[in-house]
C-alpha cells in the first residue's frame, strides 16, 4: 500500500454501493503526460513512448492484467529491465480494482495507454450504427471512471483496428463519434484532460486519410493524438528500405502527436533495428515513439517472454529488444517537434479506399446524453451482457460543436473526484439479451491483419 492515501469510510461505502472507484487511493505524486503541438510532454521534457503491448492470454483467454496485481508486479521487473515507460493494455474489467498495479507501475515510472473496448463492448465494423449505442457508451465511460484518477493513465484508445480495409472505412464516422463522446465525457466529469485517440490497423491504402479524418472538423470532433500499427520494418532493414522515411515525409505537418501502437515485424529474426530510427531525430519531429507487439508469447508468435502459470521466462526477442533500447538514447532537446499543431481539412471521398462521403457525425444516442451530467454509474465488467445488439442507436446527425462542454473546466485542480464517486446512478440498465456474439476482429489486431 506504499504511496496510497488512506481511503475514508465514506468513500468505501460509496464504492461498495456501485463499485464507483474512489479517487482517494490513486497516487498524486505522478507527473501526468500532456499534449503540446504534435508531441507528448512530461512537464517541460518531451515524452517518447518506449513501450510494449501487454495482454497475457490475448483475446482468446481474456484476463485483466491490471487487476492481477501479482502478475503485474512480476512483469514490472521485466518492464524496468527493458527500460520501458509505457504499456498498452487492450481490455480491462472496469468493475475490478486496479489501485495496486497502477501504483506499482507509477513507482516504476510506467504509464498506461488503455483501450476502453472489450470483445463484448466495442463497435462492430459490420454494423457500426447498431453497435454505437447507449449500453456501449455506458461501458466505456465506466472504464474512463475507473482509470481517470490515475495520473499514470497516459491516454485512452477509443478504438483499435475498427477499419481494416477500404470498405470498412465507412465505419469511420462512428469511430470519430465515440472519440468525441469520450473526450466530452472526460471534460464534463471534470477529469484531468487525458488524451483520447484511435489506433489504426496497418493499412497503406487509407492510413493517411484516417489520420486526417480524426484531426478535421471542430475542436470537439478532433482527437488528441493518432496512432497506427506498423509491421513494415522487417529486419534486416533500414530507414529507407523499410519505407519509414516516406512515412515521416507523409506525416510531416500533421498536427497531432503520432506514435506506433504496435510494431515489430517477425517475418525474420527480430533485431529491433527500427528502434534506432524511431528514437532518432530523423523521426522524432513527427513521431513520439511506439509500442512493441507484444510482451507475452501468444499463438501469433510475437512474444518477448513466455508466461506459464505465475512464472515468466524471457525469450530471445526480449534480449534483442533490450539491446536495441540500451544502445538508443532519445534525441536531446525537444526532438524537433512542431509547436503549432492543429487541425487539417477532412479527406475527400476516394472509394473504395476511403468511403466517407461527408463530414457529418452521428449524434450521441439519446439515452446516453445523461451520462455527461450524471456520470456513467455502475461498471458491469467482463461479466456484462455485451452491447453490440443492445440499447438505443443514434437517430440523428450531430451539429458541429455538439461535443463541447461548458460545464467542465477540464482542469485537474477542480477535479470533482469524491463528488463524482458519490453520485447516484440515475438509471438501472435493463437486462440485455445478446445473441451469438458477433465476432469482432477489432480486438488484439496485431500482425494478424494482413493487407
Ligand atoms: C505517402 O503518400 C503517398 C500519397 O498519398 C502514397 O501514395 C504513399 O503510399 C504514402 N507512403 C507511405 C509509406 O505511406
Ligand atoms: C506544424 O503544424 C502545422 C499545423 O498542422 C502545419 O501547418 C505546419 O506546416 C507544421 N510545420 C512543420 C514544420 O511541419
Amino acid at each position: 500500500m506504499k504511496g496510497y492515501a488512506v481511503a475514508t469510510a465514506l468513500t468505501l461505502s460509496a464504492s461498495s454501493v456501485f463499485a464507483a472507484p474512489s479517487t482517494l487511493k490513486a497516487r498524486d505524486d505522478v507527473q501526468a503526460v500532456t499534449v503540446k503541438g504534435n508531441a507528448f510532454f512530461q512537464g517541460n521534457d518531451r515524452f517518447y513512448m518506449r513501450g510494449v503491448d501487454y495482454q497475457p492470454g490475448g483475446s482468446s483467454n481474456l484476463a485483466d492484467p491490471i487487476a492481477d496485481s501479482d502478475g503485474c508486479k512480476r512483469d514490472i521487473k521485466n518492464f524496468k529491465e527493458l527500460g520501458l515507460n509505457t504499456i498498452r493494455v487492450y481490455s480491462v474489467d472496469n468493475s475490478k480494482n486496479h489501485d495496486e498495479c497502477m501504483n506499482a507501475l507509477a513507482d516504476a515510472g510506467i504509464y498506461l495507454v488503455l483501450d476502453v473496448n472489450t470483445p463484448k463492448y466495442s463497435l462492430n465494423r459490420k454494423d457500426p450504427k447498431a453497435s454505437y449505442n447507449d449500453v456501449y457508451l455506458q461501458y466505456i465511460f465506466s472504464t474512463i471512471d475507473a482509470f481517470a484518477k490515475y495520473k499514470n493513465t497516459l491516454a485512452f484508445f477509443s478504438g483499435n483496428e475498427v477499419i481494416n480495409d477500404g470498405p470498412s472505412s465507412s465505419a469511420a464516422p462512428y469511430v470519430k463519434a465515440v472519440t468525441r463522446d469520450m473526450r466530452q465525457y472526460i471534460r464534463s466529469q471534470n477529469y484531468r484532460e487525458i488524451p483520447v485517440g484511435y489506433s489504426a490497423a496497418d493499412i497503406d491504402t487509407n492510413r493517411l486519410q484516417m489520420a486526417q479524418y480524426m484531426n478535421c472538423g471542430t475542436d470537439d470532433e478532433r482527437s488528441d493524438f493518432f496512432a497506427f500499427n506498423d509491421y513494415s520494418w522487417c529486419d534486416p532493414s533500414s530507414f529507407t528500405t523499410s519505407g519509414w522515411d516516406q512515412k515521416v515525409k507523409n506525416f510531416t505537418g500533421y498536427g497531432l502527436p503520432l506514435f506506433l501502437s504496435e510494431y515489430g515485424c517477425n517475418t525474420n529474426k527480430r533485431q529491433f533495428q527500427e528502434v534506432g530510427s524511431l528514437y532518432s531525430d530523423k523521426m522524432t519531429g513527427v513521431y513520439s515513439g511506439g509500442l512493441v507487439y507484444e510482451y507475452s508469447q501468444e499463438s501469433s508468435d510475437y512474444g518477448l517472454v513466455k508466461v506459464s502459470g505465475d512464472k515468466v521466462s524471457t525469450l530471445p526477442d526480449y534480449d534483442a529488444l533490450k539491446q536495441a533500447f540500451d544502445k538508443t538514447e532519445n534525441p536531446s532537446g525537444d526532438g524537433g517537434y512542431n509547436k503549432t499543431g492543429g487541425a487539417n481539412p477532412c479527406p475527400a471521398k476516394d472509394s473504395p479506399n476511403w468511403d466517407v462521403s461527408n463530414d457529418d457525425l452521428p449524434a450521441i444516442p439519446k439515452p446516453a446524453e445523461k451520462y455527461m451530467k450524471d456520470g456513467a454509474g455502475k461498471a458491469v465488467g467482463f461479466s456484462g451482457d455485451g452491447s453490440q445488439n443492445a440499447g438505443t442507436s443514434s437517430t440523428s446527425t450531430a451539429e458541429p460543436g455538439s461535443g463541447s462542454t461548458t460545464s467542465g473546466s477540464g482542469s485537474a485542480a477542480t477535479s470533482s473526484g469524491l463528488a463524482a464517486g458519490l453520485k447516484v446512478p440515475s438509471l438501472t440498465l435493463a437486462p440485455v439479451v445478446v445473441g451469438a456474439l458477433t465476432l469482432v476482429s477489432t480486438m488484439f489486431g496485431a500482425g494478424m491483419v494482413l493487407v
